[in-house]
């Protein structure tokens, strides 16, 4: 135990994650660090296929997704829901909507996560399944673009409910459409096979344990 704790001094915690878990990773990462103030931490955001690559190139400790990847050989634990939910600006017409159907989200411009996105894949994956299709207009990269793009009336969108921790400051809103929010989860994952160190061994043990509770009183979610 003790030179565990020496070893910790000096060690370094590579984590990678898709972009929606950006908003509460780092308040897992705050006590942690208070806790082993010598820890090193590298921490790359990324969108859903950027983390699969890093994570083929065997780059880092952790990689957070929502939706994993298929067929690698991995090791995962599911930490936290992260729902989808439509957003429009907040004095769009569909706002003052009580219920609003899926038909009627489809008529609006639709803004969405570039080609590589795990938001974009459960999106995708969420209106295979539906009969009307969203009306795309344009395809932003990023979610604090998308947020600002709906602020300016380009439409409407759908994104992880975290991401509006600071939108809805500004005047995004929620719209209660039926069938939605799209629900995943967010995982942190690593390879199986990959000899996980020391210090990698501490901040699992500790996102198991603490890290759930941490996250909810910190971001409030
Ligand atoms: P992304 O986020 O849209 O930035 O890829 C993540 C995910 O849901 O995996």
């Amino acid at each position: 135990h003790l030179s565990n704790l020496r070893g910790l001094k000096s060690g370094t915690l590579r984590l990678a994650s898709a972009t929606t878990a950006k908003y509460f990773i780092p308040h897992l990462l705050g006590p942690f660090c208070e806790r082993y103030p010598g820890i090193d931490i590298q921490f790359t955001v990324a969108n859903r296929q950027q983390v699969i690559e890093r994570l083929e190139q065997g780059l880092d400790d952790f990689y957070v997704f929502s939706h994993l990847p298929e067929g690698l050989d991995l090791d995962v634990i599911e930490f936290m829901s992260n729902d989808l939910v439509a957003i429009a600006e907040a004095n769009h017409p569909l706002t003052k909507k009580t219920k609003v159907s899926l038909e009627e989200f489809c008529r609006e411009d639709f803004l969405i996560r570039e080609v590589g996105s795990g938001t974009r894949f459960s999106i995708e994956s969420f209106f295979n399944n539906q009969q009307c299709k969203p009306n795309i207009k344009m395809t932003i990269a990023s979610n604090e673009a998308i947020i600002h793009s709906v602020l300016s009336r380009l439409g409407v969108s759908i994104l992880s409910a975290h991401t509006l921790a600071f939108g809805e400051i500004y005047g995004v809103q929620k719209i209660n459409v039926a069938s939605l929010p799209i629900q995943s989860k967010w995982s942190f994952s690593w390879t199986r096979s990959q000899h996980l160190s020391p210090v990698a061994k501490v901040f699992l043990n500790y996102v198991e344990t603490e890290g759930r509770e941490i996250v909810k009183k910190a971001a409030r979610l």
